[in-house]
């Protein structure tokens, strides 16, 4: 794959696309490759981790394992609350990966410590790489507070026009040369850094 662009610890990334499109993969490898420390893990789907049993929550044995990597099974938006009051307040600086984000941040509501991560992260070296099914599963602070997106193809016109919204540019016609290509949208500065490809 080209270079991406470099990811800070102060960073968001959100990383959309429909099922199958390849954001666990993608996650996977940048999980890999990030050097950012601590680096914290939710393994939402049993992928990146040794999760014991189906109920089980608390740290898990990561797959990969590397100094510094934590590997997280949670289940609810209690939970989650609960890691990011334990980060915020024991951490001066992380980054954490999720893995579908929306089974933790409701779409209107965001807990006292989430919002605070979210919306505050970036001024204390506090980011994180989320991935995502469809725009309209975030809360508006997380793509308002994100420094990239991650775009794969998309066929929903709505989805494509609420970006659109949020990007001001023109989405529609983004070109995808394989299926599980992906755009990099760089929200700061509203511009289109190109189309990357991860090769398996
Ligand atoms: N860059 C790639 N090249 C080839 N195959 C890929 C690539 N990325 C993902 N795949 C394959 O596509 C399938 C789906 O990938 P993945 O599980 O990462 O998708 P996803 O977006 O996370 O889907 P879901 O939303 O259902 O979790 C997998 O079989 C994976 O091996
Ligand atoms: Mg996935």
């Amino acid at each position: 794959m080209n270079n991406l662009p470099p990811i800070d610890i102060s960073d968001k990334v959100v990383i959309l696309g429909y099922s199958g499109s390849g954001k666990s993969t993608l996650l996977g490898w940048l999980l890999k490759t990030i050097k950012l420390r601590p680096l914290y893990i939710v393994d939402t789907v049993n992928i990146y981790s040794a999760v014991p049993s189906y109920n089980y929550s608390g740290t898990t044995k990561c797959n990969n394992p590397a100094k510094g990597k934590i590997c997280l099974k949670l289940h609810t938006p209690e939970q989650f609350e609960a890691l990011l009051t334990y980060l915020n307040h024991k951490k001066s600086n992380f980054f954490l990966a999720v893995d579908e984000i929306d089974r933790y941040c409701d779409v209107w509501h965001l807990t006292t410590e989430v919002k605070l991560y979210l919306e505050e992260g970036r001024n204390f070296g506090r980011g994180g790489i989320f991935t995502v099914r469809r725009v309209g599963f975030l809360n508006k602070s997380i793509l308002g507070n994100a420094h990239y997106l991650y775009l794969f193809k998309s066929n929903n016109a709505r989805d494509l026009q609420y970006l659109e919204q949020i990007t001001g540019l023109d989405l529609f016609s983004l070109k995808y040369s394989q299926e599980h290509a992906f755009h990099v949208i760089d929200l700061h500065n509203s511009r289109d850094l190109g189309e990357f490809a991860l090769k398996l």
